[in-house]
């Protein structure tokens, strides 16, 4: 059995980080949330694994993931020249598939007990197709499966616009080669798409064997901000305390706290569950829970609680605590000078801030 992971997309919901960042790349409790996917992938025996990316978010997905070696598998990128739906990047990774079962992993969704249970039961079944349902009040957003009284699919909505059913359709497919027939049969969508819905679908109306099987344990779409900070605490909530860093006799550790190697703590509280980046300092200030700072930070002079900051930034003092944020690459947060009771502000586009 293969592997498929889809990391191109535009990443609109999460700009600006998506400007220069890859949303794929996003770190979840210090992890790229795409390392995720390659693990669970790992996890459940399946080490050939190719990764679709697109032109532009290409060479930093390379950068970061490489050749698969140090995930225990073995990687290989296939680009997609423009964004034509998910069932494009199947189409596309025919030769790399071959005439094995593959599972089809979107890149930005993250599952967090993994995928162990549900490979096991595709290859040992003899289903064409297992889908992965999730209930949900509104599942507006995602594509949604309609299930008969004996709860086979019977059929798949995109995004509908009424509720037709609480089970939205998550972002991990198991195939059969017979995939390849519908990806070659189904024409592009309203929105100019090859859907994965509609590959389904086909699936579903020429009588293969399309099983659901229904999730009970945590999963997010990353593509939101507030996604990315409840999937920050989901990790956070089950990550066992280490200390690679140092901690000097002013400072506090309460609870579980993750310190990367040459993280620096001085005069400072933090209470987890928190993890710090290599080579990040923390210095008079209060580090709260579910707060993951990335590699190569300084938060100075300030209090922070569930966020999550992006490497290379520097926090250096705040009026108030700073709470439920996402914080991007390289930025500067520090106090106006001045005499006034200003607030001083160099933000990019599509930014969002609370004051
Ligand atoms: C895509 C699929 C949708 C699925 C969702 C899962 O939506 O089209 O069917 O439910 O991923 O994350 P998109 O993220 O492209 O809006």
């Amino acid at each position: 059995m293969k592997g498929l992971i889809l990391s191109g997309g535009k990443g609109t919901r999460l700009r600006p980080f998506t400007y220069t960042g890859t949303k794929q790349l996003v770190p979840v409790a210090n992890k790229p949330v795409l390392f995720y996917a390659i693990e669970d992938l790992v996890e459940a025996g399946i080490t050939e694994i190719g990764i679709i990316v697109s032109p532009e978010t290409g060479e930093q997905v390379k950068a970061a993931v490489g050749d698969g070696a140090r995930f225990g598998a073995r990687i290989e990128y296939i680009t997609q020249d423009a964004p034509k739906g998910i069932a494009h990047g199947i189409k596309i990774a025919q030769t790399f598939v071959g005439a094995d079962k593959f599972i089809l992993f979107l890149g930005d969704n993250f599952i967090r007990d993994g995928i162990v249970p549900q490979v096991n039961a595709f290859r040992d079944g003899a289903m064409h197709a297992q889908i992965i349902l999730y209930k949900l009040d509104d599942p507006s957003s995602m594509g949604v499966a309609i299930l008969d009284d004996a709860g086979r699919v019977t059929r798949l909505v995109e995004k509908p616009k009424q509720f037709v059913s609480p089970y939205g359709v998550i972002g991990i497919y198991m195939f059969d080669p017979h995939v390849f027939e519908a990806v070659n049969s189904i024409k592009p969508s309203a929105r100019g798409e090859l859907e994965i819905t509609d590959t389904i679908q086909y699936l579903i109306d020429r009588k293969l064997n399309v099983r659901a099987h229904l999730l009970t344990g945590g999963w997010i779409d990353t593509g939101k901000m507030s996604d990315i900070l409840e999937a920050n605490r989901l990790v956070l909530d089950v990550l066992g305390a280490r200390n690679d860093g140092q901690v000097d006799s002013a400072s506090i550790i309460e609870g579980r706290v993750v310190l990367q190697s040459g993280a620096v703590i001085v005069n400072s509280t933090i209470r987890g569950p928190v993890i710090i980046g290599e080579r990040t300092r923390i210095e008079n200030a209060f580090v709260g829970p579910y707060t993951s700072i990335y590699h190569d930070c300084l938060v100075q002079n300030c209090e922070i609680e569930n966020s999550v900051v992006l490497e290379q930034s520097a926090i250096t003092g705040a009026p108030a605590r700073i709470a439920d944020s996402l914080i991007g690459r390289n930025t500067e947060i520090a106090r106006a000078g001045g005499r006034t009771r200003t607030i001083k502000l160099m933000i990019g586009d599509y930014s969002k801030v609370g004051i």
